[in-house]
């Protein structure tokens, strides 16, 4: 049995739950969500096509959801949809199970992985017993989980986070449309030595080089990816990361996000 998983994410945690995902099925292909995006369609040879994404202020990145639509299973496939998040999935997974049900597909399984949060505008990084528990838990549910796909088992469709509330919709979607604007005033220091590390990291393909410059497009999603990874911390919004501890994922490297 093959399988495929794509992945969005920022500070690794959905690469690895898609990795560790892939080591207990073996046979299985992990790709950035970004391969969606010059190719729709879904080979024949994937018997399960996995998508784990994080949940962003309630909802996947609005990348996810553009890398999702359209896409073009075959009658057999099987889908399969992961919020890996920090605790409210919010809406997460009808985000992207509304992509594939626009595809005429239908979902047969749907998780929610709860690992550290990344938001370094907010706050730093968890304390090391957190996250060392909760990747310990991820990896017991992802058993489960391939279990599940081997088994061809089917599960009621997940409902919304339990600490999501419709009242908080406009303050959410609030918060995604100023995504692109805040990315865009990201700021680099002197302390940047051009190695490109967050070019290579972006999900979004939002940063890029020039004159020797690090520069900031106007579609970032907001996984903090470049600021996390940075390893001269060069890169800040408003100062706020300055004091704040770097968080990623501790079985990913930064070279494993390496998408260019
Ligand atoms: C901008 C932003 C907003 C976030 N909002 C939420 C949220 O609403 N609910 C939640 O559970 N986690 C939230 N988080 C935490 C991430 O969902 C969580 O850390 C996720 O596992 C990160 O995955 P990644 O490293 O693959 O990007 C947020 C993180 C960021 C960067």
């Amino acid at each position: 049995m093959k399988s495929v998983i794509y992945y969005f994410s920022g500070t690794g945690n959905n690469l690895a739950i898609a990795k560790q995902l892939a080591k207990e099925l073996g046979e299985t292909t992990v790709l950035p969500m970004s391969e969606l995006v010059q190719n729709k369609m879904i080979s024949d040879e994937y018997e399960w096509v996995g998508f784990t994404a994080p949940s962003y202020f309630s909802h996947v990145p609005p990348y996810v959801e553009e890398c999702m639509k359209d896409v073009s299973y075959n009658e057999k496939q099987k889908v399969f949809l992961i919020a890996g998040c920090g605790g409210n999935r919010g809406l997460a997974i009808q985000d992207m199970r509304k992509q594939v049900y626009n595809s005429k597909k239908e979902v047969d399984l749907e998780y929610m992985v709860m690992l550290s949060g990344s938001y370094i505008l907010s706050y730093g990084s968890f304390p090391m017993w957190y996250q060392k528990f909760f990747i310990k838990q991820s990896y017991k549910k992802i058993h489960k989980m391939a279990l599940d796909i081997k088994n061809g088992r089917k599960r009621k469709p997940l409902g919304k986070g339990i600490f999501y509330k419709t009242k908080y919709e406009a303050a959410v979607q609030h918060s995604i449309a100023n995504y692109a604007m805040i990315g865009k005033q990201f700021k680099v220091s002197d302390k940047c030595s051009a190695c490109e590390a967050c070019l290579k990291i972006c999900p979004v393909g939002n940063i890029s080089l020039t004159d020797g410059k690090i520069t900031f497009g106007d579609h970032c999603n907001q996984c903090m990816g470049c600021i996390q990874w940075c390893q001269n911390h060069a890169i800040d919004y408003q100062g706020k990361a300055a004091k704040r501890k770097r968080y990623h994922h501790l079985d990913v490297k930064r070279q494993d996000l390496f998408q260019r």
